[in-house]
């Protein structure tokens, strides 16, 4: 896909994201990478309103060089980039319930939303690890990140919100998707008793899928 493309696609899946609530005001931030750099949200951007030709275009060593100045999360799309030479797209939300797993005392620190449907497990993988608590902008957060993205596709940032990763701009979102409504699901199942996917199902996903 060409960069025009690119830009416009980003902006309707951002759009759609905002539109359906996994995003208010100026929370969350995406990226994707290009053969020669990435586009970015930029910050302070609102997901619901992005304009194509304003997105901040970053070189490939992330060095702002067109638009408006990039998101303050530089470092969080980058540790993804630099750790998985397979991810083409990152996407960070504030969304609510996942957001919510990510805030609870007592949460699995490497899986802490059991593999109860097969489109969570195919599309967000199999470890979902809890990165500690960094203020928004920390840099500090990048090679916390960068250690847990080398085995998997996706974060939680301890009471921040999600990064998902995937080869494309719509495979990162749908991740995205796919990972608050498994945070959803969690919380309505989690006072009756539940069947998850058993290993061998996970495994079976995994290995078609994974
Ligand atoms: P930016 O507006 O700088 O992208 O920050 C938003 C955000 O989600 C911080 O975590």
């Amino acid at each position: 896909m060409n960069e025009g493309a690119l830009r416009d696609l980003l902006v309707a899946l951002a759009t759609s994201l905002f539109a359906r609530g996994y995003s208010v005001g100026s929370a969350g931030n995406i990226s994707v990478r290009l053969t020669d750099g990435y586009l970015m949200t930029p910050t302070n951007s609102c997901l619901g309103r992005l304009d194509a030709a304003r997105l901040s275009r970053l070189d490939a060593g992330f060095a702002h060089v067109g638009g408006d100045p990039p998101s303050k999360e530089v470092f969080m799309h980058r540790a993804f980039y630099q750790a998985r030479p397979d991810a083409g797209a990152v996407v960070h939300l504030h969304s609510t319930m996942a957001t919510a797993v990510a805030c609870l005392a007592e949460a699995d620190p490497e899986n802490p939303i059991p593999p109860l449907t097969p489109y969570f497990v195919m599309r967000v993988g199999r470890r979902l690890p809890i990165v500690p608590y960094y203020r928004p902008g920390d840099a500090a957060m990048e090679p916390a990140i960068a250690e847990q993205a080398r085995t998997a596709r996706a974060v939680l940032l301890a009471n921040h919100g999600p990064v998902v990763s995937g080869q494309t701009l719509t495979d990162a979102v749908y991740a995205a998707e796919e990972l608050e409504e498994a945070a959803k699901l969690f919380f309505m199942t989690r006072m009756a008793p539940t069947r998850t996917l058993s290993p061998a199902q996970v495994a079976d996903l995994l290995a078609k899928f994974g």
